[in-house]
């Protein structure tokens, strides 16, 4: 694959400082390395500029930092959707889970029907109604459907994103009440851990593929840290117990491989200030061999 990674250093969607150093950590990792060793062809185009919490001022509480994050979602929107005129493959790294408004926002408008997994211990499915905590990371799905603040869902100067029939939640433990109204009311699939446990990763990902390329013409995959656990992931701003294991993210990710559906991809919410000696990164570099075709034989 062309590969083309943009980091995103966005820290303002959400509470706890760091997370705009994630870019950095997961670089450190080793990424490029890693998936020049698989044999793409990678390029970095570096990190977009996003201001700084300092610098910046929250006007509305239910939407901290409504501007800046709705802005700088504009840009990565732009600069993804130009990788994709390219023909190269759009691998975003986080920074918080807001930038996935910009990200999709980036994709979608080349594809008729973008299906979309969203692996995370959240929803994200809260609008500044039904947000508990007016932070953006955890909005970023619903903009993407056409739900919430017309600056978010209107990223890139049309919406909606993407459909409910085409997307997935995988690895969910953590719903606000609204997040579980706005499930129910748009029919969404989601995949609990309670789903994991009881029918295993290998179903839960042939059913995850089945949806999201039923119909679509392209697959993104967002995956957000948190939802592994946080013995494997420390490194998160949000993190819930329970989550996904680092060897069924592995599973997941190989199958994901096989099935050869992923168009885009982005990795975010690495928290390296709350991790530990950057093992969240590592884990994060280590999803992203398998999801590129790493084998261990
Ligand atoms: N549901 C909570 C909120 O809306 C937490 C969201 C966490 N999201 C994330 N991308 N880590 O504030
Ligand atoms: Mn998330
Ligand atoms: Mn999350
Ligand atoms: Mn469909």
């Amino acid at each position: 694959k062309l590969i083309s990674i943009i980091g995103m250093p966005m820290d303002l969607g959400q509470g706890r400082r760091g997370v705009d150093m994630g870019p950095s950590a997961i670089r450190y990792a080793a990424a490029q390395d890693e998936l020049i060793r698989l044999g793409h062809d990678v390029e970095d185009l570096g990190n977009l500029p996003v201001p700084s919490p300092e610098s910046s001022i929250i006007e509305n509480q239910n939407l901290k930092y409504l501007k800046e994050v709705a802005e700088a979602c504009e840009q990565l929107a732009e600069t993804v959707s130009q990788v994709v005129e390219r023909g190269r493959f759009p691998l975003v790294f986080g920074g918080d889970h807001s930038i996935a408004i910009g990200t999709i926002a980036g994709v979608a408008k080349h594809y008729k029907n973008l299906g979309v997994i969203w692996y995370d211990a959240h929803g994200d499915l809260n609008t500044e109604e039904t947000s508990p905590s007016g932070n953006i990371h955890g909005m970023s799905l619903a903009a993407s459907l056409g739900v919430g603040h017309p600056s978010l869902v209107q990223c890139g100067g049309y919406a909606p994103k993407v459909r409910p029939e085409n997307i997935v939640l995988i690895g969910t433990r953590e719903l606000d009440p609204g997040e579980k109204e706005l499930i129910r009311q748009l029919g969404i699939r989601v995949f609990t851990m309670h789903e994991i446990d009881r029918l295993g990763m290998a179903r839960v990902m042939d059913e995850a593929i089945h949806i999201v390329s039923k119909d679509t013409d392209g697959v993104h995959l967002s995956l957000d840290l948190d939802g592994l656990d946080p013995k494997d992931c420390p490194g998160v701003g949000t993190p819930v117990p329970g989550g996904i294991s680092y060897r069924e993210s592995h599973l997941a990710m190989e199958i994901l491989a096989e099935a050869n559906i992923l168009t885009s991809a982005e990795f975010v919410e690495v928290n390296p200030i709350l991790d530990q000696a950057n093992q969240t990164a590592k884990v994060a570099v280590a999803l992203m061999g398998s999801a590129f075709g790493k084998k261990i034989l």
